[in-house]
């Protein structure tokens, strides 16, 4: 074959690689995604071509609004606490009706942290964090599955946003419960992937280190020591970790269920 030729063919067949990572006309629902690291995953979303909803308490930064018009994606903003039982049916009747069904790419996203001595976390602390970050997302899951087997989508993908803190403890911090809570996280992870297998349904999760968003944004006093405890040197913006989620929810990744992918510029590696 001719240079030019084998050239030509090796640029097509790395478009052909590429559109893996092509969610065009995919539906997906981000939780937490009026803002921070679930806004990042929203933009990324709708910037490999999918129509993207997010349910939140606080209203959508300008950046989420903007998405239509940059990406010209379908999207929707609905305010949902995801720690209710109720409002998180309630929000799944309305994206249905609005999506005509279509959900392909779930991403539990919303989460809190309280920062508290371990000898000092109070029954009631415990039960709001874990009603949101391990309830709240576990029943968020389980909504989209069954709308995904209900649909009968062929690229059903869970990504669960867990954490570094599900891997080591967070030495600057006093955060015991949130720590527990992603590792529940992560751990129901595989558990669930086995369950949905049958279906097509993958289940991975994302465990993002610092990242610089309104939970970290009370800590400007760390921020020295979290960029020292990071093999590249700095904090993430929320788009360095939306590659991830992009790449756990498109066909790029077939053949992962189960796992879960650390961005966390090495802090849990050495
Ligand atoms: N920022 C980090 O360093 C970091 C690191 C690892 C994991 N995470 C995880 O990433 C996720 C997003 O956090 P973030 O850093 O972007 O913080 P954030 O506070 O900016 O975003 C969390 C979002 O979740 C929403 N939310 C909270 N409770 C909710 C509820 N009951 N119902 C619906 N929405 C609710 C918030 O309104 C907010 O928009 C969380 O699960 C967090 O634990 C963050």
């Amino acid at each position: 074959m001719p240079a030019g030729k084998h050239q030509e063919a090796i640029t097509q067949e790395a478009l052909l690689n590429m559109s893996r990572f092509s969610l065009k006309g995919r539906t997906a629902l981000v939780t937490g995604g009026a803002r921070g690291c679930g806004l990042a995953f929203a933009r990324g979303l709708a910037e490999a071509g999918a129509n993207v909803a997010v349910f939140d308490v606080v209203p959508a930064e300008e950046a989420f609004h903007a998405i239509e018009k940059d990406w010209g994606v379908q999207t929707a903003y609905y305010k949902v606490d995801i720690s209710s039982k109720e409002g998180l049916q309630e929000g799944f009747a309305k994206f249905q009706k609005d999506f005509h069904n279509a959900l392909d790419i779930c991403v539990p996203c919303a989460g809190i942290n309280r920062h508290l001595p371990f000898l000092e976390f109070t029954y009631k602390d415990h039960q709001d964090l874990l009603s949101i970050n391990v309830l709240g997302l576990y029943f968020t899951a389980q909504l989209a599955a069954k709308q995904m087997i209900a649909n009968g989508t062929k690229h059903g993908s869970v990504v669960l946003v867990a954490s570094m803190a599900s891997h080591i403890a967070v030495r600057s911090q006093l955060c015991s419960a949130y720590c527990g809570s992603k590792g529940a996280v992560r751990s129901m992870c595989p558990a669930i992937a086995k369950e949905l297998a049958e279906y097509g349904i993958r289940v991975n999760s994302i465990s993002p280190g610092y990242v610089k968003t309104e939970m970290t944004a009370s800590f400007p006093h760390l921020l020295e020591g979290w960029k020292s405890e990071a093999m590249n040197g700095r904090i993430a913006e929320p788009e360095d970790i939306m590659g991830a989620c992009v790449f756990l929810a498109s066909d790029a990744s077939l053949y992962m269920t189960g796992s879960d992918i650390v961005v966390d510029g090495g802090v849990t590696g050495w």
